[in-house]
């Protein structure tokens, strides 16, 4: 974010006293950011083990011992229950934790995958749905890194000035592509629908927001997980086949070495930036994809299993909702406040990956 983009900045009263240096760190304003509210919508919908051992071949205990998922939400599209409805609902939640109105909110970002439609985007369509009548809205596309990705973009536009309150949604219905037959047994397995969202908002204490964060992404894996819709999506090698067209197709192998490297070497990353060990950290809010992933995390770390939270059994892997539901629960349940070190992880389709350290 550079202070080009910051108008407030640009008529500092600050600014022309100074080195070129000193005026940037004198203009910077002394404000920090906080998360002020939470909420979180799981359509009423489920999808068990069970379930799917009727539509294909599998069965409850392969699926819980690879993944440690036993059950998913999924959305009823033919009742009109589409993205945009899981991300508004969760979006008001969010905003009556908070205490505000859509009125109050100059900024609200939607990161998923699984868009109402081409154009508008989403979150045009959500901000239409909960009344908020001015300020910018845009999706923001980063599969299952999106809410993080999010977390760090929405920060920095409040840290540097230009916005004060900003609603992110985290929203997807996966259930939709997945092919529930044998063919897609190694995928359909793991997805599920939801949306969780948060209130980001300015507040005089400097201490608070991002201590360190990362975002990365590398072109060169996104064969490992794509949707194809036309011939020209297939990766060189691989026949296209019709059948797979608006199914996601992933190399879980592939996908599950990239995760469990990754997943390590982020957490380091973003610690040592912050000059912080892993015991410094009061929760761990991780993108939910597989329980052996993030098992291999805690142990790689030598974490509490309070420390690092699991809610992947009850709704599978939902993408760009994953750790905002995981962020919503734990603030519900009290264990996020006010005060302790909060470390956010994901990765996913891209591929993509991306941290966010917050002080609470
Ligand atoms: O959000 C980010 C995106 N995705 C991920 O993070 C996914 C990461 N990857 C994974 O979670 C795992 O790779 C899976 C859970 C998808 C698969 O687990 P795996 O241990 O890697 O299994 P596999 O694909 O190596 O398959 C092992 C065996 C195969 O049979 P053979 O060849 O050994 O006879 C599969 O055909 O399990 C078979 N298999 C199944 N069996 C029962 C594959 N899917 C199923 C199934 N039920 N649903």
């Amino acid at each position: 974010m550079t202070h080009a983009l910051c108008p407030r900045l640009l008529l500092s009263p600050t600014a022309s006293a100074g080195t070129p240096a000193q005026q940037g760190r004198q203009s910077r304003p002394q404000q920090g950011v906080e998360i002020i509210g939470t909420g979180q919508f799981l359509p009423s919908g489920t999808i068990s083990n069970h379930d799917l051992s009727k539509l294909m071949d599998t069965n409850h205990d392969w699926i819980v011992q690879r993944t440690g998922i036993a059950n998913r939400h999924r959305a009823d599209l033919a009742s009109g229950e589409t993205t945009k409805v899981l991300a508004a609902n969760a979006l008001r939640a969010a905003m009556q934790n908070a205490g505000i109105t859509a009125k109050d909110l100059d900024v609200l970002i939607c990161a998923t995958m699984t868009p109402e439609m081409t154009c508008p985007a989403t979150a045009n369509l959500v901000a239409n749905d909960v009344g908020m009548a001015h300020g910018a809205s845009f999706d923001l596309v980063a599969a299952c890194s999106g809410f993080v990705y999010g977390l760090n973009v929405a920060h920095d536009l409040i840290k540097c000035g230009t916005y004060r309150t900003i609603g992110l949604v985290g929203a997807d219905t996966l259930t939709r592509l997945m092919d529930y037959t044998n063919a897609g047994r190694g995928t359909a397995i793991l997805f599920g629908d939801g949306a969780g969202a948060a209130i980001l908002r300015a507040t005089p204490d400097a201490t608070k927001g991002i201590i360190s964060q990362a975002m990365h992404s590398d072109g060169t894996g996104w064969k490992d997980i794509y949707v194809p819709n036309t011939p020209h999506d297939f990766p060189s090698g691989i026949a296209c086949d019709a059948t797979k067209f608006g199914h996601v197709q992933m190399n879980g192998a592939s996908v599950f070495k990239f995760a469990v490297g990754t997943f390590s070497e982020l957490i380091q990353q973003t610690l040592d930036k912050a000059g912080l060990q892993a015991s410094d950290i009061d929760m761990f809010v991780c993108h939910q994809s597989n329980s052996r992933i993030l098992q291999a995390a805690r142990e790689r770390f030598g974490l509490p299993e309070e420390k690092l939270y699991v809610n992947i059994h009850r709704v599978g892997n939902t993408v760009g909702a994953s750790v905002p539901l995981c962020l919503d629960d734990l603030r519900q349940a009290g264990r996020i406040k006010p005060g302790m070190k909060v470390l956010f992880l994901a990765f996913g389709g891209g591929l993509t990956w991306a941290s966010s350290l917050w002080q609470m």
